[in-house]
């Protein structure tokens, strides 16, 4: 049986900007630029993005496309059957992991966008009336799980219909669209009195914040960002076609996702300085902070519409691409037909996100390092185990595998003069800056 694929180059690129954009850069990014020094903290970003994440995302494209098979396959062929297969698992359960708990997030953002639609959040709503509203949902039982169902149910039938009729189909549809409405936001949002405060609390530089915490908050989050360390880059690599030129396809993506970030901001945070709010942290700032804004602000309304619409698209077009993982795993190694492939992960997935759900709620009380089971997972997988896996996704590029093949891959068999040209500058950062780096940088953050 022939293997699916990407029907063409921008359906391709498309599918991996729609992976890395996603929660990530909406309700994780501008928080934590204007925490960690403003644009002193986007420097350190884009440094560490460009000089640490795109080898790995580089890395993470020569395995997936020089294998043209899925994580665990492309680790065991790649190394000639040796014990680096177990590394190719280990990419293939954390994002089923990841999954699980950003299921429960997209629901909370089907949730919102219904509630949007209802016009929920009137001006008339304090603040506290929001966070009420928010917490009493989220600890509820049933509501957050119908929504999980939903969003991990919509994941699971877009997978189902492949590569091209699926993942790539909705990828060029929407990526479109989700960079037009941001975009259409951030216009509006610093046209509002008082936007000014919120572009200098994420622009204003502050080097003095600039420590190893922050240099760990910044590589994490790029992690986070761009999907590196689990399996999804590798995964949709697999299925780019021979001709396209890594360099590229590599770049474009991380530079889209880095453009979403910063114009995410730029939606966010006048908006929010406009009515004189602190920005909270995390899924806060997006169901509670915002909403409230929402209800503030002329043609409120529609903003929240479309900005949940937003957030909505970002989370499926992120979590198609983490159940492909798994789902290519299953079809190419065990037999499974497709649909079988997604069903068995959609039980899956469905209860670990539940027990994620019902840790706001009826099992808020079990708790693992001070946080409920829901921040145990997302702490475990974007602070742990995407690192440990971008560490062994450079080691075993830098390492194990030849260089010379490395080369045939990243130049298309020495085709790409521009390329060739940066591939010892691009193998030395491989070999040598990115795995000190990633230690060095994920140790001084644990201490
Ligand atoms: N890259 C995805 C995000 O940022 C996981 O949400």
């Amino acid at each position: 049986m022939s293997r699916d694929s990407f029907g063409s180059r921008m359906g391709a690129l498309l599918a991996m900007a729609g992976s890395a954009v996603g929660l990530g850069n909406l309700w994780r990014f501008p928080y934590l630029v204007g925490e960690n020094g403003g644009a002193a903290f986007i420097i350190i970003y884009i440094i560490l993005s460009f000089m640490i994440c795109l080898p790995i995302f580089i890395s993470e494209f020569v395995i997936g496309r020089r294998s043209q098979k899925n994580a665990y396959a492309a680790f065991r062929d790649l190394s000639g059957g040796s014990a680096w297969r177990w590394i190719g698992l280990f990419t293939i359960i954390v994002p089923l992991i990841v999954l699980s708990y950003y299921s429960v997030i997209g629901g909370w953002s089907i949730e919102y966008l219904l509630k949007s639609f209802t016009f929920s959040f009137s001006g008339e709503e304090s603040q506290s009336v929001m966070n009420t509203m928010f917490t009493s949902f989220v600890s509820s039982t049933w509501a957050p799980l119908l929504a999980h169902t939903g969003f991990l149910l919509v994941t699971t039938l877009i997978v189902m219909i492949g590569i091209k009729d699926g993942i790539e189909k909705f990828s060029k549809v929407m990526m479109p669209l989700l960079f037009f409405i941001v975009i259409a936001i951030a216009v509006y949002s610093v046209t509002l009195p008082g936007a000014k405060a919120g572009l200098d609390y994420l622009f204003t530089p502050d080097f003095s914040k600039i420590d190893a915490k922050a240099c760990a908050a910044a590589l994490g989050q790029a992690f986070f960002s761009l999907s590196l360390g689990f399996g999804t880059i590798m995964t949709y690599a697999s299925y780019v076609d021979k001709k396209e030129n890594i360099m590229t396809q590599s770049t474009a993506t991380a530079a889209s996702d880095l453009m979403f970030a910063l114009i995410a901001g730029v939606a966010i945070m006048p908006a929010v300085f406009a009515f004189g709010i602190n920005p909270q942290a995390g899924p806060g700032l997006v169901f509670e902070t915002l909403p409230y804004v929402f209800g503030q602000m002329p043609a409120g309304g529609v903003v929240a519409i479309l900005f949940f619409i937003a957030l909505l698209v970002a989370a499926l077009t992120s979590s198609i691409s983490m159940l492909e993982v798994a789902v290519a795993y299953l079809v190419e190694e065990k037999n499974f037909s497709r649909t079988m492939a997604c069903i068995v992960l959609f039980i899956f997935c469905w209860v670990v996100g539940a027990v994620c759900s019902l840790s706001f709620g009826p099992l808020s009380d079990v708790r693992i390092s001070g946080g409920n089971l829901f921040d145990f997972f997302d702490n475990l997988s974007s602070n742990i185990l995407m690192t440990l896996g971008s560490l062994f996704t450079v080691l075993f590029v830098g390492w194990r595998l030849k260089k010379t093949d490395v080369y045939d891959e990243f130049t298309n068999g020495g085709d790409i003069s521009r390329n060739a040209k940066l591939f010892g500058v691009l193998w030395f950062l491989i070999r040598y800056i990115c795995p000190v780096a990633i230690i060095v940088i994920f140790v001084t953050g644990l201490i």
